[in-house]
């Protein structure tokens, strides 16, 4: 049967959308004459990469140029085929220099005359694997943390029987089996519901899609990605009484198992950039992403991926380290957990903090950071997949504030995706990405500590703060981040992130 790809080409702020008859793939696409698509580019092999469409189905390999191509999180090998769906990314030219121009391919629509399954990835987050179940084959799937279930879920959160899905009278019904920390359907708590083709089913730590009778969702034990497009935080100024924004069109994208590190001078919009991300105080326009997913509609179901840590440390001083996770924990995980599972899971968490031998001290005596570290393995009692800081080394030693980005860096290997704040900068090479905000809440640089000094041009970090109380600076550096490969692979993804971009740089 005849289809069509539609895609979306992005070089820095250019777009184009072509469509690919599957009538005469396959499509080469690279610098030689020869291809189908020729991209005029140094750095892009003579063959890149060739999109071909066999049975309805397109695909997606690489030509084994010297120059790798990517495909969502990660770079295909030579030979390599993926089977394209709605909303992939294709990209070249990821070298990480920021003055090198990056292409992105995003995969728009596939028309197959078909009805695609719509909102199901075949290939999502590095480490995640596609699973589906067919339920009227099985008539009834459970789902919970017991060994009898059908889909078992590692995390304490979920209830040993959490929920089902069983096919009845040509239906399919999701039950809520009393699970302590609820089954959400598109953000609503729900008992027991009829599934309609498209739903969106969340418990904890798990997104599940429905469709055609089947339950789809990603074995993940993977760091969630955050999406930020155009997000906006709007005040009443307290001195004029006019509006002021604090947060002022902020698009990044936060990759699963990073560690990043917020930083910017006093005032800048750090904690109210987070407080959006945490949804404490939501952002007044543009979204916030979950894997892709607006948390606005379902934020019940993403608070449950989200670990937390406030600046302050709220603990009872009196208690031991162990006497307060094992506190935490009945609170935090299944009502149904037994006594050697919640001791299982505060042991681990105190290993995850690297506090073992500490189990006995009473908080009170503990240092300021090892208080910190008793504050973050409460946290992931609950198994975040998110882990968000605020200040966790002020006030800190510098060599407390390196073990504490040591520690960050860990956790991020770990299943979870790390965002930080800080202010100090004496041990910032140990993150993954630098998000740097200028006066007004403006992101004026998101990429690699090692590009940070070139892309301001300055010697020493204190001048960057110095730079970003101007103006006029801050201005230059918000449109320069527009044309840099972050900015621009976020865009493939989410075109509605050029919106500012476009409206600042036709200023
Ligand atoms: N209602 C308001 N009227 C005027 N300014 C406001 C209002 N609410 C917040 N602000 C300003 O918004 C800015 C952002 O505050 P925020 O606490 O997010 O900054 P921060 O970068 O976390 O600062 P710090 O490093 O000191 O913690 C501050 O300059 C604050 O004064
Ligand atoms: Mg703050």
């Amino acid at each position: 049967m005849a289809s069509e790809l539609v895609i979306i080409i992005t070089e820095q702020r250019n777009r184009q959308r072509i469509t690919l008859p599957s009538t005469k793939a396959p499509y080469r696409f690279g610098r030689s004459p020869q291809c189908d698509y020729v991209l005029r580019r140094n750095n892009v092999g003579d063959r890149q990469f060739t999109l071909d469409c066999k049975n309805g189905e397109w695909t997606l390999s690489d030509d084994g140029s010297d120059c790798g191509t990517w495909y969502n999180n990660r770079y295909i090998h030579a030979g390599e085929v993926c089977r394209l769906q709605t909303g992939d990314v294709i990209g070249l030219n990821t070298n990480d220099d920021l003055e090198t121009l990056e292409i992105t391919f995003r995969v728009e629509e596939i028309n197959t005359g078909v009805t695609a399954r719509d909102g199901v990835r075949q290939e999502a987050a590095s480490g995640a694997v596609l699973r589906e179940i067919d339920i009227k084959k099985k008539r009834r799937v459970t789902i919970g943390r017991g060994e009898d279930c059908d889909i078992k879920l590692g995390s304490d959160r979920v209830s040993r029987h959490h929920c089902e899905v069983v096919y009845k009278d040509g239906h399919f019904e999701l039950n809520d089996l009393g699970s302590t920390n609820g089954t959400y359907v598109s953000g609503q708590r729900v008992r027991s519901r009829v599934l309609q083709n498209g739903d969106v089913i969340n418990v904890p730590t798990q997104v599940f899609a429905f469709s055609g009778g089947m339950l789809h969702y990603h074995e993940n034990k993977t760091g969630v990605s955050v999406q930020l497009v155009n997000v906006v935080k709007t005040v009443r100024d307290r001195n004029t009484g006019k509006p002021l924004n604090i947060v002022d069109g902020t698009s990044l994208e936060i990759t699963p198992n990073s560690f990043t590190v917020l930083v910017g001078g006093s005032g800048t919009g750090k904690s109210s950039l987070l407080t959006c991300i945490t949804g404490t105080a939501p952002c007044t326009t543009g979204s916030v992403r979950f894997d892709g997913l607006d948390t606005k509609d379902n934020r019940n179901a993403f608070d449950a991926v989200l670990g937390y840590v406030p600046q302050k440390d709220i603990m009872h001083d009196n208690l031991t380290v162990e006497q307060s996770l094992t506190f935490t924990a009945k609170l935090r995980i299944a009502h149904d957990a037994t006594r050697a599972e919640i001791s299982a899971a505060v042991a681990h968490a105190i290993a995850a903090v690297d506090l073992q031998g500490r189990e006995k001290t009473l908080i009170s005596q503990l240092s300021g950071g090892q208080k910190k570290r008793v504050s973050i393995a409460m946290e992931l009692l609950a198994s975040p997949r998110l882990l968000v800081l605020d200040e966790p080394t002020s006030g800190l030693s510098p060599d407390l504030d390196r073990s504490m980005m040591e520690l960050c860096r860990k956790l991020s290997h770990e299943n979870c995706t790390v965002l930080m704040v800080t202010h100090n900068m004496s041990n910032i090479n140990l993150c993954d990405k630098i998000a740097f905000l200028g006066v007004g809440g403006v992101l004026c640089y998101y990429g690699s500590p090692e590009h940070l000094h070139s892309y301001f041009d300055v010697e020493f970090t204190s001048d960057i703060f110095e730079k970003l109380r101007k103006k006029e600076e801050i201005e230059f550096y918000r449109e320069k981040y527009f044309t840099t490969p972050e900015f621009n692979r976020l865009v493939a993804a989410y075109p509605d992130a050029a919106q500012e971009a476009e409206k600042r740089c036709s200023q």
